[in-house]
C-alpha cells in the first residue's frame, strides 16, 4: 500500500515535470517568428542574389489567381503556409530567424543553432520536392542543387 501511493507521487511528479518542460520548449519556439527575406539580404547579398534568381523566389507568384488563397498550395509555394511570407524564402529552408539573425547571434556557430538555425537545411527540400506536389516530375538532390548553390 505504501509503496503504491509512493509510486503514484512519483508518477504524478514525473508526468507535471513533463508537462511543464515540453510547454516551456513549445513556448520558445512559438515566441520565433520569420524575420523575412529582406532583413536576411542586408548581410548576404551573395546568397540573396543566387535566391533572387531562382524558382523559389517566385514560387508565390507562379500560382494561378485563385490558388493564391488554397491553403493545399501555400503549403509549399509560401514560407510557413501563409501569403504573410511569399515564395520559398531562406528561412523555408534555414529556420525561423527571429531569433538568430542578429549579428552577435549568427557569429556564434553554437547559439545559432540553439536560437533556431537549422542544421540540416538539406533535409528540408523533399517536404516540398515530393509525390504530393501535382506537376512533380522527381527530385534528385545533386542536380538541384546545383541550380540553387549559395
Ligand atoms: C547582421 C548580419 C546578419 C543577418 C541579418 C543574417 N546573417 Fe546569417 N550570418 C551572418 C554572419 C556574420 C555569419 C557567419 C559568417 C558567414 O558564414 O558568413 C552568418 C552565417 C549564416 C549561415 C551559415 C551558418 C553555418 O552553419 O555555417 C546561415 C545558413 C545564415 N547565416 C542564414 C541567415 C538567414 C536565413 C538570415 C535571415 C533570417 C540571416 N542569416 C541573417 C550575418 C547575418
Ligand atoms: C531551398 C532551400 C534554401 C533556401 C531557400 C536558402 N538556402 Fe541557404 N542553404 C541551403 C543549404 C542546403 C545550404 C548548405 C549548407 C547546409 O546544409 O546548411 C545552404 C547554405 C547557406 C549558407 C552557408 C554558406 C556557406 O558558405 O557555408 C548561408 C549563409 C545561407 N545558406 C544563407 C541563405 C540566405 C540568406 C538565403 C535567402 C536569401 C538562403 N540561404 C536560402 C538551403 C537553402
Ligand atoms: C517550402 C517548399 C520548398 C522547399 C523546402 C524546397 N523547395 Fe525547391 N521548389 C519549391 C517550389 C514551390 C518550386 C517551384 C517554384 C516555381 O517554379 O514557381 C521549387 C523549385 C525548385 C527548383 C527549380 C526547378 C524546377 O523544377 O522548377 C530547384 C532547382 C529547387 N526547387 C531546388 C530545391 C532544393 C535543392 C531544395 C532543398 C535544399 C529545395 N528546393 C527546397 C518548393 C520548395
Ligand atoms: C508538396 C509541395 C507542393 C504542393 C502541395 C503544391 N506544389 Fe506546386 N510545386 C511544388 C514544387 C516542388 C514545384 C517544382 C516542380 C516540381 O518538382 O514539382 C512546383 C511547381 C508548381 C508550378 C510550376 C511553376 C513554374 O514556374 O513552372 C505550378 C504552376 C504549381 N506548382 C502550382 C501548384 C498549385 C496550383 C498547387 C495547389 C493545388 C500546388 N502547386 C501545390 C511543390 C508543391
Amino acid at each position: 500500500m505504501k509503496k503504491n501511493s509512493f509510486e503514484r507521487v512519483l508518477m504524478i511528479v514525473t508526468v507535471l515535470s513533463l508537462s511543464l518542460i515540453s510547454s516551456v520548449s513549445r513556448g520558445m519556439a512559438a515566441s520565433r517568428t520569420y524575420a523575412g527575406v529582406e532583413a536576411c539580404k542586408m548581410c548576404h547579398e551573395n546568397q540573396f542574389k543566387v535566391w533572387e534568381a531562382s524558382a523559389h523566389a517566385r514560387a508565390y507568384d507562379a500560382l494561378p489567381a485563385k490558388e493564391k488563397t488554397d491553403p493545399g498550395c501555400l503549403s509549399c509555394h509560401t514560407t510557413g503556409g501563409t501569403a504573410a511570407f511569399p515564395n520559398v524564402q531562406c528561412e523555408a529552408c534555414h529556420g525561423q530567424g527571429s531569433d538568430y539573425s542578429d549579428m552577435d547571434t549568427m557569429k556564434n556557430f553554437k547559439k545559432v543553432w540553439d536560437a533556431g538555425l537549422n542544421r540540416h537545411a538539406a533535409q528540408t527540400c523533399v517536404q516540398c520536392h515530393n509525390k504530393t506536389s501535382p506537376t512533380f516530375c522527381g527530385f534528385d538532390f545533386k542536380t538541384y542543387w546545383m541550380e540553387i548553390m549559395h
